[in-house]
């Protein structure tokens, strides 16, 4: 199939690789020239583990190109995805206005039928508003179809997300365009799943709320096993071992953060709002995922005493391990907060330095060039992203550079046994804290 991708950025650029792997012929399109030039060198602007491999085969291949332009993309193409940025607005509404400004311009290129298949994550009913604004600025009366297949891939296991798909979900009105998106998904082996194009907008901000849910549900679990003495990984293991509930995103830390489920989260309470069915369930959701990274920092706080001029390491700036994506990460407020006490902060993030150096909230921290260049003469550590590289390290090393060997573990990445047997006085969530043995 010809496909192009309108937004090439963490989910547009992999999707498009992902794509042409399979065989497809794709054109990723961006509005960013400067993104567009790093392509076309051969380079890949974000780090996403295995794509850079992946955009070099099929380059090579001429199955991938990438473009300036929509025309060029919407011209060679049967089928037009859209994945551009759905951010959040300070109401929590979505601010689908890169979404209208795109289907605008399609509308105004199109002279025979298209697919055009919004990837972005939008509030349910954006599809009929992306239909209207097409059929408003349709100059040639070309004909088309509107298809909302939401996107499920997980920054840093991204490529393998798209290889392996759980599910496809595919929302649309018209069989024929039922009938291509399901060519394009066929390679990839998958269940599909065809709803309504409302349906399959639901199931995204459905999805990623429910994963918040889960989260909060451990971290809320952390609080009351901290007051009474249990252990929240036992307690998770206990009920993760019911396939009803799963253990997986049953991981005690400091909270959510990243590019999605903040705002999809908000914007889910938002368009519930709008139509009349309040979901109050998922703003205890946000009021616990906030309270998390609070309760980190009275912790830090009441156990250093004072953070003015304490020398304090912080291992994690990513929202995530296996990224370099930094949008909404918690380890990032983490580090504003502490420099804001007069903490000297000293960061290492295997991934994440380059934007981190861009963030103005953190500008007056200093940036090591490795984990254990960041621990030299610190009187406590943190770990607000869960690496394999700092689950790794040699602790040892790590205790002897140290002035006082203090860790507060936000993501509970080391047995509070261990640590206390190496010698550290060691913080994590919910499962209480160690003293050197
Ligand atoms: N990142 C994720 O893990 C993830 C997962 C599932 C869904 N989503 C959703 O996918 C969408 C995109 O997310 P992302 O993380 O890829 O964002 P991103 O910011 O990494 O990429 C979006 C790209 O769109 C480009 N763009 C903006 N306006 C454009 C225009 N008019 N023409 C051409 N290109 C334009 C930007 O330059 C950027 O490169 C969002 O709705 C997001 O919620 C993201």
């Amino acid at each position: 199939m010809d496909i192009s991708i309108i937004g090439s950025g963490y989910v547009g650029l992999v999707t498009g690789a992902c794509f042409a792997d399979v065989g497809h012929n794709v054109i990723c399109v961006d509005n960013d020239a400067r993104k567009i030039e790093i392509l076309q060198a051969g380079r890949v602007p974000i780090y996403e583990p295995g794509l850079e491999e992946i955009i070099h085969r099929n380059v090579s291949a001429h199955r991938l190109r990438f473009s300036g332009s929509i025309r060029e993309g919407v011209e060679n193409s049967q089928i037009v995805f859209i994945a551009v940025p759905t951010p959040q607005q300070p109401n929590g509404d979505v601010d689908l206005s890169f979404i209208e400004k795109v289907s605008r311009e399609i509308a105004g290129i199109l002279t025979d039928y298209r697919v055009i298949v919004d990837k972005s994550t939008v509030p349910v009913k954006t599809g009929e508003r992306v239909a209207e604004s097409i059929k408003r600025y349709n100059r040639h009366g070309a004909k088309f179809d509107v298809v909302s297949t939401p996107e499920f891939l997980r920054e840093g296991c991204a490529v393998g997300d798209l290889m392996h798909p759980e599910r496809i979900v595919i929302g649309a009105q018209s069989e024929h365009a039922i009938d291509l998106m399901k060519k394009v998904y066929e390679p990839f082996m998958a269940p599909i799943l065809v709803t309504d194009i409302n349906s399959a907008e639901l199931i995204k901000h459905a999805a990623n709320s429910f994963l918040a849910l889960k989260i909060s549900y451990v971290n809320a679990l952390a609080g009351i096993c901290e007051a009474s003495g249990a252990d929240v990984e036992k307690v998770a293991d206990g009920i993760g071992m019911d396939r009803r509930i799963g253990r997986e995103f049953l991981n005690a830390g400091i909270g959510y953060g990243g590019s999605c489920f903040p705002k999809d989260v908000a914007a889910f309470i938002a368009i519930s709002e709008q139509l009349g069915v309040p979901f109050s369930l998922l703003k205890e959701v946000q009021r616990i995922n906030a309270s998390q990274k609070d309760r980190f920092l009275k912790l830090i706080r009441e156990t250093l005493w004072v953070l003015r001029e304490k020398k304090i390491a912080v291992w994690g700036l990513t929202f995530k391990p296996d990224t370099d994506d930094i949008r909404s990460s918690v380890a990032i407020d983490l580090v504003a907060d502490m420099l804001r006490e007069g903490a000297q902060v000293t960061v290492y993030d295997p991934k994440g330095m380059d934007k981190a150096r861009e963030v103005k909230a953190i500008a007056a921290t200093n940036f090591a060039g490795s984990a254990v260049e960041a621990v030299i003469g610190a009187e406590a550590l943190v770990i607000a992203t869960e690496w394999s590289e700092f689950a790794n390290i040699d602790l040892s090393v790590v205790k002897e550079k140290m002035t006082t060997p203090i860790i507060f573990d936000g993501r509970n990445l080391f047995n509070p046994e261990t640590m206390g047997q190496l010698g550290f006085h060691y913080y994590s969530i919910g499962r209480g804290s160690v003293t050197p043995h």
